[in-house]
């Protein structure tokens, strides 16, 4: 029976994979630690290591992973900037979710920017206070605003269905264009700084690599419209947090919606309800009424945590059966492999 240890296992992890890994049966050990280099020696023995989002898979990790006797390593996640796969490359393939629900991740963001804009999260403290006063939760038609989606891949997509439906325009910006859905939903690419010039609201759905790390820093949001809603459902790095401070401070950022942050892997996901927050950033951008920050917790349906746990699942048996490994990520390059059909590059 092949054996998986399972890092970063919370309750709902643990309750979705015991569901589907019926229809498998492999040996799972949950692990609540996160894999780190600390952490790693947990996988001896196991053939399989499963990690998410905040599991730090560095050189020094797979290097430990390989003299444990890990053969694959499956993410249950989309994302994958946490793992050096330059070290992976040729010695334990990495394998990924491409895609678990991109509408739970699109509605999320909507999510955001609605509460944001009738502040909802505030009118909801208020009227249970017994406050019924309006003053102060003004917000905005959708109707006929522009909307700026940078990342058109699964996720951008179902977003841009969802803000046409409210009537908005909306215009994207991504490195590779889909004019076939871009004629179909009547939306235009444009370049970042129209982007930015023109966009009431902002949304984050491209992945984060060194060209995106911080690409909303104090010169992106000074080319943006005074006032500007971001929402961030990508990755934290994708913002410069104190850049974003010093905008909500300015009033040139008017909200923001962050379901990711740069720092998050410190507190995300855990309960530091009695504890003293340490980071100054994060605190910082609690104390802002305009700003709303969830927990990572976008991908978080139900659907998704089904689909999660049965591609992971997938992936790993598709390894051992030694054939073609649908969603396999290498350094080599991603699209090399991926045209070729031929994710086993090494
Ligand atoms: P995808 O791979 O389908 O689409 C990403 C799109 O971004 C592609 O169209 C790609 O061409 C584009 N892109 C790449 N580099 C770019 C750049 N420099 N500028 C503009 N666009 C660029 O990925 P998907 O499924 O839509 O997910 C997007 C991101 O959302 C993921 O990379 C992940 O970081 C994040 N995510 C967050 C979740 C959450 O719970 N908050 C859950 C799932 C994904």
């Amino acid at each position: 029976m092949k054996k998986i240890a399972f890092f970063d296992t919370k309750p709902y992890d643990q309750k979705f994979f015991d569901e589907v890994n019926q229809r498998h049966g492999f040996h799972i050990t949950y692990y609540p630690s996160r894999l780190d280099e600390n952490t790693a020696v947990f996988a001896q023995g196991a053939d399989v290591v499963c990690a998410f989002v905040n599991d730090v898979i560095s050189a020094g990790v797979i290097e430990k992973l390989k003299s444990s006797g890990v053969k694959l390593i499956a993410l249950r996640c989309a994302g994958y900037n946490n793992v050096d796969l330059k070290a992976a490359y040729g010695s334990i393939p990495v394998v990924r979710v491409p895609a678990y629900s991109p509408h739970a991740v699109a509605e999320h963001a909507i999510a955001l920017m609605m509460a944001l804009n009738r502040k909802t999260h505030r009118a909801y403290d208020r009227v249970r206070d017994g406050n019924f006063s309006i003053n102060g939760l003004l917000g905005f038609d959708m109707y006929e605003k522009k909307a700026g989606v940078i990342g058109l891949g699964k996720i951008g997509k179902c977003l841009v269905s969802i803000l046409k439906g409210f009537g908005m325009e909306v215009m994207v910006y991504d490195k590779i264009r889909d004019e076939a859905f871009a004629k179909e939903n009547n939306i235009r690419y444009v370049d970042l700084d129209t982007l930015y010039a023109q966009s009431d609201i902002i949304s984050l759905n491209c992945p984060l690599t060194p060209e995106t790390n911080h690409m909303i820093n104090a010169g992106s949001i000074a080319k943006m419209r005074k006032g500007v809603m971001i929402i961030n459902t990508g990755r934290g790095k994708l913002i410069d947090t104190k850049a974003l401070i010093d905008g909500l401070k300015a009033g040139q950022v008017g909200s923001a919606g962050l379901d990711v942050y740069e720092e998050e892997s410190e507190y995300f996901f855990e309960d530091f309800s009695a504890a003293v927050i340490s980071d100054d950033v994060l605190a910082r951008l609690l104390t802002f009424p305009n700003v709303i920050v969830t927990s990572h917790q976008a991908f978080f349906t139900h659907e998704a945590l089904i689909n999660i746990a049965t591609t992971t699942l997938k992936n790993v048996e598709e390894f051992f059966k030694d054939g073609y490994l649908e969603n396999e990520i290498c350094y080599r390059c991603e699209k090399e492999c991926r045209k070729a059909k031929k994710m086993r590059c090494f």
